[in-house]
């Protein structure tokens, strides 16, 4: 079931829902964990990039309110995950409690705790030990696409965004498995990341893999990929730098096109032409992109019946 139309248009302290999106529940381990958020811990390579005088962590249900209107950076978009718990199994605890210090950036918050203090830039080298291109995939999940591909690429960095924080310590417990030392993760809000804390032409790869669709009509305000989220992917991509989409919710699929095609100034799609109809049911769609391993969420959505889509644009 998807969540209530529950939007914070306004300030509100960030909490657990009683409600989730359907593609929320698809993901092993949601549901059961309704604690309240706490702070995100991090550890020092999350000292990278520190706003000076920043304060860390806020927890989002240990925030006034009342604090809000007079914060201008606060979030007025609607958000587009509903936040569910923290709590972690012991495998999980046990991931974090190894890695989180090194792996997870300790990002200041200004309000709640998937928040970006707008002052807070991220410093590749300190939080990575090196400068190497950066691929950055919003919504990372359980983190399978995004540590594989470090695996197979270790000339290059990575950064998943994940508010997610059950499935950032699957994350780490994959990629300590994996040995690859090239993964970071900031467990934020994906707007604020790619508005604040990235700098401008600093991303070589931008990944969306299946963003919640929130198909109801009343819920679309919510989805990731709307003409402002193209306008920070914009901002964060180098020229040439490629960003790749992929989505199993058809509707959806033909938003993020109409959507990322209007950016035509910023964005050259890779595979125009006239969309797939019954005769040709592959035009106008990026072939199944062969960097995209298939994660578990994506194998119970063609197991359900739908069809993933992929798209590909190239910054200008
Ligand atoms: C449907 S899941 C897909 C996960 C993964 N990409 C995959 O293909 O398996 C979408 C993920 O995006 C995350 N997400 C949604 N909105 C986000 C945002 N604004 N910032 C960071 N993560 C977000 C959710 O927490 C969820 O884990």
């Amino acid at each position: 079931m998807e969540s209530s139309d529950r939007t914070p248009q306004h300030p509100v302290p960030e909490r657990p829902v009683s409600e989730r999106s359907e593609h929320d529940a698809a993901l092993p381990g949601a549901g059961a964990e309704r604690t309240p958020a706490g702070p995100t811990s991090g550890g020092p390579a999350a000292a990278a990039g520190q706003a000076p005088g920043a304060e860390q962590g806020t927890g989002a249900g240990e925030t006034p309110a009342a604090a809000a209107p007079s914060n201008p950076a606060f979030h007025r978009q609607p958000y587009s995950f509903v936040r569910r718990g923290d709590r972690l199994s012991p495998k999980r605890q046990k991931a974090w409690d190894e890695h989180a210090g090194e792996w997870v950036l300790e990002i200041p918050r200004v309000m709640t705790d998937t928040s970006v203090d707008p002052s807070y830039r991220l410093d590749h080298e300190a939080a990575f030990g090196r400068v190497a291109p950066l691929v950055v995939e919003i919504g990372s999940g359980l983190g399978e696409a995004i540590v594989a591909h470090a695996a197979a690429h270790p000339e290059l960095d990575h950064l998943a965004v994940e508010v997610y924080k059950p499935g950032i310590a699957d994350l780490l417990m994959k990629a300590a498995q994996a040995g690859v030392t090239n993964v970071r993760v900031a467990q934020a809000n994906a707007p604020e990341v790619l508005e604040h804390m990235l700098e401008p032409g600093s991303v070589h790869e931008l990944w969306v893999f299946f963003p919640d669709p929130w198909h109801k009509t009343r819920h679309h305000k919510r989805r990731l990929v709307s003409p402002a989220f193209a306008e920070l992917a914009a901002r964060v991509l180098e020229p040439g730098g490629i960003w790749h989409l992929a989505t199993d919710w058809q509707e959806y699929a033909v938003v993020m096109r109409e959507v990322l095609d209007a950016a035509a100034a910023d964005f050259e799609n890779l595979h125009p032409g006239p969309l797939a109809d019954d005769e040709h049911p592959d035009t106008g769609w990026a072939p199944r992109w062969e960097g995209r391993i298939l994660t578990s969420f994506e194998r119970k959505a063609t197991e359900a019946g739908r069809v993933p889509r992929d798209l590909a644009y190239r910054r200008r």
